[in-house]
Formats: structure tokens, sequence, C-alpha cells
């Protein structure tokens, strides 16, 4: 059986949302937790809160567009607790807004943290696991990694991207024991919102998500059922929605 007990899980983003709610969740299950993500008191002053509930946990400052230091983020973690079991890459942005408005610096920021930081995770932790002959990667899509709407075109591209390298992922990994889920949520109540850079998108997707979004636990428990499955028993998609969330 493999359970979330003394597993060592990266994870990006965990400053905020459904890194956080993860960090909480699988912190309060025995997993030592390394929080990474560019504000550097909200991560460290969670892992002083989860180290004094009796768990283990680490903060490190890392900005997933640098490769080099999402690399240190993970070398941090191994050289800690000598291996990584679960590296899960969620950082990511959702400034929408159409094409006419021509947005390149949003364009540019999420392709740089929603893609390529999710590869530079991938090429951080991928020769550790494959070394190990164990591990796990999680990938965060979301439903615009399933559907695109107007407004919502190059964030959906990049979330599909992430569909595409968690799948070719899974089948290269074969041979070294590794698992791959990619899960893909709904409207969730978290910070996301405010990377919206259009203030009359911004204002629709806040009212929105005030009716509809429901709690970031709901993310850390899809991962809890990923990771908690035996380790034979790769979960390789997990697609969810608040009940009551349309689209
Ligand atoms: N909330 C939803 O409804 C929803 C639905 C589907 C998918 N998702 C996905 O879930 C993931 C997490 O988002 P969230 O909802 O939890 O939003 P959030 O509360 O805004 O959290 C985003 C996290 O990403 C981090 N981040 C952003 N840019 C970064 C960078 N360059 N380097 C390192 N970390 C960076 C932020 O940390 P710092 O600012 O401290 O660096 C923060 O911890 C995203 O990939 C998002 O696309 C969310």
């Amino acid at each position: 059986m493999s359970t979330i007990q003394n597993k060592t899980v990266v994870i990006t983003g965990a400053s905020s949302g459904l890194g956080e709610a993860t960090a909480r969740l699988l912190s309060s299950q025995g997993a030592t937790v390394v929080l990474g993500a560019r504000r550097t008191e909200r991560i460290e002053s969670l892992a002083t809160e989860l180290n004094r509930k009796g768990g283990r946990a680490l903060a490190v400052t890392v900005d997933v567009t640098r490769p080099e230091q999402v690399q240190a983020l993970v070398d941090t973690a191994v050289k800690a607790y000598g291996r990584i079991d679960v590296m899960i890459n969620n950082a990511g942005l959702m400034p929408h807004s159409p094409l006419e408005r021509r947005k390149l610096d949003d364009w540019n920021q999420m392709i740089d943290v929603n893609i390529k930081g999710v590869l530079y995770g991938i090429a951080a932790a991928l020769p550790y696991m494959q070394e190990q002959k164990s591990g796990h990667f999680i990938n965060v899509s979301s439903v615009a990694g399933h559907k695109v709407r107007p407004g919502s075109t190059v964030y959906a591209a990049t979330k599909h991207a992430v569909r595409v390298i968690s799948e070719g992922l899974r089948q290269e990994v074969k041979p070294y024991n590794i698992r791959t889920t990619v899960i893909s949520p709904g409207a969730i109540a978290t910070n996301l919102p405010d990377s919206v850079t259009e203030a009359d998108i911004a204002a629709g997707i806040r009212d929105y998500y005030a009716k509809f979004a429901i709690p970031a636990e709901s993310f850390a428990q899809a991962v809890a059922y990923a990771l908690n499955q035996p380790e034979e028993v790769d979960i390789n998609e997990i697609l969810f929605r608040p009940t009551a969330q349309e689209l």
C-alpha cells in the first residue's frame, strides 16, 4: 500500500490557494512538505505553522520561470530529506482576456509559468525519481484544459498543454515505476481571479467565483486520493467541478 505518510512532497505555488490547502492536508496526514513560491514570508510562516503542529515542512523561495531555481527547490528537498516522492507542479495564473486586447505580457507570463514552469518541475525531479525507481508527478491543469471559451484562449492553451505533457510523461516513465496524475479542477475559491489584469473581466470572474466556487480543500482531497492508491495503481486524470458549475 502506498500512503501519504512519510512521503516527501514538493509543491510549487504553495503560498496560497490549492498549493497551500494541499500542503496543510498532506502535512496533517504525515507527509513531509517542501513549499515553493515567490512570496517567501507566506511559505515560511506556513512551514513554521505546520512544524509547530508536529509536521515536517520546509520553505524554499522559487520563481518557476527560472529553471535553476526550480532545480534548487528539488535539490534542497532531496538534500534535506533524502528523496523526492511527489512533485506537484501547481503554480499558475489565469489572466483571462480576449485575444483582441493583445495582452502580450499576460500571454508570455502564462506560457512561462503554466507550461514552462511545469516542464522545469519535471526536469528537476525526474532524474531523482528515475534513480529511485519510484515517484509521482501531479500536474495541475483545469476544466480549461478540456474546454476553451471566448476570453480564455491562452489560459486554455496552457492547460491543454499541461494535459498533453502529463500524458507524454506518463508513457515515457513506464520503465521507472513513476506515476503521473493530471488534476483538472473547476472553479475553486482561491486568489486566482486576482491574476486577471483587465478590470471588467476580473469583476465578472469574481462574481462567478462568488456564486459557484468550492473550497480549496476539494483539490487537496483529490491529491490525497491519487497518492493513497496502492503503488501499482496510477490515477492518471481527475476532472472535477463545483456541482453547480455548468461549463
Ligand atoms: N482556483 C481555480 O478555480 C482553479 C481552477 C483550475 C485550475 N487552477 C490552477 O490551480 C493552480 C493554483 O492556482 P490557485 O487557484 O491556487 O491560485 P492562487 O491562489 O493565485 O495561487 C497561485 C500560486 O502560484 C504561485 N505562482 C504564481 N506565479 C509563480 C511563479 N512565477 N513562481 C512560483 N510560483 C508562482 C503563487 O505564489 P507566489 O505569488 O507567492 O509566487 C501562488 O502560490 C494554477 O495552476 C491554476 O491555473 C485553479
